[in-house]
């Protein structure tokens, strides 16, 4: 039996507007209840932030961020810093979401000072690695997980590892309807603890995770229940409060 919290993460993109986060949070919280034993995890858009954070407050939700900058403050137009995002409540950021890596050139020597830039200002790093639809043809999937955690979590050191939460989100179940098969993505979060014990035996058994991709209520205990799946990212379903609220109960149900 797994001792690791499962950790429900919702990525909502480039959707919500800040009055729409709170009507979000209107409904989410109205069901919620007590989260008891999981961590849920909220990431808007910049601009819905503020108001996530403190819609949230005396709530089991805590608020991230979609992507941040590795430096603290400088000449970089139309970029937000880890001590922005700390200065309004914000307790995380996902970095390294594949989107970001094909349509706005995140590169793992970003990645590699971005996840300890998070960790030092205190915010918990969602770090998102996954192979392409060709990569997994060509048996690279592997190769592919192995060559980003060596580069993002390169200046991570050994101690810090299990501060750090991994989502495996292979690209072609993004958004696609195509889910991994609970069996294809416990190999691979499995494949990931293993190259984590590598370094740290105590930080491999204590890691948290995630699958990433088309999860949805239907397919959410399937996945959720496997033993070296901790949790999951969620897209698309997590805008709907009551589909994000099944997700997130279905957690933790299915686990021996
Ligand atoms: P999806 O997105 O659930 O809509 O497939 C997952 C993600 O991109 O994190």
């Amino acid at each position: 039996m797994s001792a690791r919290k499962p950790y429900l993460a919702a990525n909502w993109k480039m959707h919500m507007t800040a009055d729409e986060t709170t009507s979000f949070f209107d409904r989410f919280l109205g069901e919620l209840g007590a989260a008891g034993d999981r961590d849920i995890v909220v990431c808007p858009p910049y601009l819905a932030l503020a108001g996530a954070v403190e819609r949230c407050r005396r709530s089991p939700v805590r608020i991230a961020a979609q992507n941040m900058h590795e430096e603290a403050s400088g000449a970089f137009t139309g970029e937000v810093s880890a001590p922005m995002l700390t200065a309004v409540g914000v307790e995380g950021v996902v970095l390294g979401h594949s989107e970001r890596r094909a349509l706005f050139g995140e590169t793992d020597e970003a990645l590699a000072r971005k996840v300890p830039a998070a960790l030092a200002a205190g915010l918990e790093p969602i770090l998102c690695v996954g192979e392409s639809e060709e990569q997994r043809e060509a048996a690279e999937t592997e190769a592919v997980l192995r060559r980003q955690l060596e580069a993002d979590l390169a200046e991570v050191g050994d101690h810090s590892l299990a501060e750090v939460v991994i989502a495996y989100e292979p690209i072609w179940a993004i958004g696609t309807g195509k889910t991994a098969s609970p069996e294809q993505a416990e190999e691979a979060c499995g494949f990931i603890r293993s190259l984590v014990s590598g370094r740290s035996a105590a930080a491999g058994e204590a890691i948290r995770i995630l699958y990433g991709g088309s999860v949805k209520p239907a397919n959410a205990a399937d996945l959720l229940g496997r033993e070296q799946i901790d949790g999951a990212l969620v897209g698309g379903a997590s805008l709907d409060p009551a589909d994000f609220l099944a997700i997130c109960t279905a957690a933790g149900s299915g686990r021996q």
